[in-house]
């Protein structure tokens, strides 16, 4: 559904992707992990459109986007979340959300209100629908970030690190939501260091490191892989997060 091929970015002299190919078929969840400055935002910002790659195409159900920047990709159905949180501090949840529901979604009057009491919902939110966004702690904000992706209806989700400083309790309802997003046949990009609760989401997994594609496949073998181990993991982790 959404296929990279031959993606590099260069910074300057610096080298943060290079000849990366990744695909995402419709309704398939997959999690991308990897040591930090691996170029993991880096290539979730190009597929979103954030910015261009140095080189490399991205074809979206068939069709080159590479021309398409972040506003019209989310309106042909590729949503993200940030790293870093950016809700509008001035307007409620709801209202943060109907901006995404209208500009990112295409959407109208009740249909765009619906939408977003559905993502709402979906991320157990409704009772926060009235706060400012400025009064929301860092969970609710990752939350909101994943709600506001949803309100504009994608067929590809991108996450980045929507799992970080949760309890077991808070990550097992967050793994519950994106499970029954993935149920609604959206198809999930995940990144997250908390590799325990992307295994319960993800039917395959990409580590990167150094800007490449160091391992992909089904998890447990990924995360059984002497290089990621040794790039990313360690060994107690990696026992870790197998069982
Ligand atoms: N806009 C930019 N300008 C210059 N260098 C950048 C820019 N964005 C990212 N980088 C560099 O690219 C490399 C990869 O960064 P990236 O954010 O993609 O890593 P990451 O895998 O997401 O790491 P983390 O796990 O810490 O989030 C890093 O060395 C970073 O400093
Ligand atoms: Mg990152």
């Amino acid at each position: 559904m959404l296929t990279a091929t031959g993606l590099s970015k260069r910074f300057g002299a610096l080298v943060v992707l290079s000849d990366v190919d990744f695909s995402v078929r419709a309704g398939e969840a997959v999690g991308i992990v990897g040591p930090n400055g691996a170029g993991k935002t880096t290539l979730l910002n190009i597929l979103s459109g954030t910015y261009p790659p140095s080189s490399g195409r991205i074809a979206f159900r068939g069709t080159d986007v590479s021309g398409l920047d972040a506003a019209a990709r989310c309106r042909i159905g590729i949503a993200r979340s940030h790293q870093i949180p950016r809700p509008f501090h001035g307007m409620t949840v709801f209202e943060n959300l109907l901006v995404a529901a209208r500009a990112g979604g295409g959407l109208r009057g009740r249909a765009a209100e619906q939408k977003c009491l559905d993502a709402l919902g979906q991320c157990g939110m409704l009772k926060l629908s009235n706060r400012p966004g400025a009064t929301l702690g860092l969970l609710d904000r990752k939350r909101l970030e994943l709600a506001r992706a949803l309100a504009t209806g994608p067929d590809v989700l991108l996450l980045d690190e929507i799992g970080g400083g949760l309890t077991d309790g808070e990550a097992a309802e967050l793994v519950a939501i994106i499970l029954a997003i993935r149920a609604r046949g959206i198809a999930v990009v995940w990144i997250e260091h908390i590799v325990h609760i992307l295994v319960q989401v993800v039917e395959r997994l990409v580590c990167m490191d150094a800007g490449r594609i160091i391992a992909e496949g089904d998890p447990k073998s990924v995360l059984r892989d002497a290089a990621v181990i040794d790039a990313y993991l360690g060994p107690s982790a990696a026992h870790a997060a197998v069982g």
